[in-house]
């Protein structure tokens, strides 16, 4: 079986729907205390990917295995109670909720998983670090777009999971917020060493501003895995990616 690194590796992925094939045997490697940046053009297959290895969509093909175990077949409740979480494309919250209380879910999720107590203090340090804090009172949809994503990031990491999968975290963020999240993410990575992370984003200077290493889709395939140096300036990734010209590297995140 495979060397144990403890964080997530999926083999031969192919998720079909119909005669559409949006995966055609990807293959990912997510190691215990790595980030890695997902990229690839729109339609490639990214988010597709993230709900096969969050248990959203049970792949057609493939196998998936967390600390070296499989997890195939696995729902995505059972997967998040294993430490699997994710935040998606659009922040999903509970509206009825408050920010605060919405915390307290993934406070929820953490204590089923490992049993801790006493986390109440890291719920008011992480909304204080993602810049939430003035808004734990209120709803979800009484606070800015940007707020909502945060808080949903905010929500996965108070989770303490052992991998943590985001969905473009920073779609529909202002420049500001932007530089905002990379500094939240950077306490993160500080904070949470052994934390295997994927994130999908089209805004490829944040990506490798947080993520040493890259993995590239495109049409369902692996184009290209290595250092964020090394596969930003491949040739092939320049050409699908990044447009002809190469020179787009900071290429703003899509509207889908
Ligand atoms: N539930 C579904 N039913 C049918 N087709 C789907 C479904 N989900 C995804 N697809 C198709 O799979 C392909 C990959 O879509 P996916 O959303 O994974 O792309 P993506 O790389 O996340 O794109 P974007 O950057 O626009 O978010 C697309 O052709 C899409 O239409
Ligand atoms: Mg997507």
């Amino acid at each position: 079986m495979s060397e144990e690194t403890g964080g997530l590796r999926a083999r031969g992925i192919v998720m079909a729907f119909g005669g559409n094939v949006a995966l055609n045997g990807v293959d990912i490697d997510l190691p215990a205390g790595t980030w890695t940046g997902l990229i690839g053009p729109n339609g490639s297959g990214k988010t597709t990917l993230l709900n096969v290895l969050s248990g959203v969509y049970r792949p057609s093909a493939g196998t998936v295995e967390l600390a070296g175990r499989s997890v195939d077949g696995a729902r995505a409740g059972r997967l998040a109670r294993a430490g699997i979480v994710r935040t998606f494309q659009h922040p999903q919250l509970a509206e009825s909720l408050t920010i605060r209380e919405n915390m307290l879910l993934g406070v929820d999720l953490r204590r089923r998983r490992t049993g801790a107590e006493g986390i109440d203090e890291e719920v008011a340090e992480l909304l204080d670090v993602f810049g939430c804090a003035k808004y734990e009172g209120y709803l979800p949809a009484q606070a800015p777009y940007g707020i909502r994503k945060a808080v949903e990031l905010a929500r996965a990491v108070v989770a303490d999971p052992v991998v943590l999968l985001l969905d473009e975290p920073a779609a529909g963020l202002s420049k500001d917020e932007r530089a905002e999240l990379v500094a939240s993410l950077r306490w993160v990575r500080d904070r949470k060493p052994d934390l295997a992370v994927c994130l999908i984003e089209h805004d490829v200077r944040l990506v490798a501003a947080v993520c040493p290493a890259i993995q590239v889709l495109n049409f369902g395939k692996v184009l290209a895995v290595g250092s964020a140096t090394e596969v930003l300036t491949t040739p092939a990734v320049q050409e699908a990616y990044l447009g002809r010209s190469g020179r787009h590297l900071e290429r703003e995140g899509s509207s889908s």
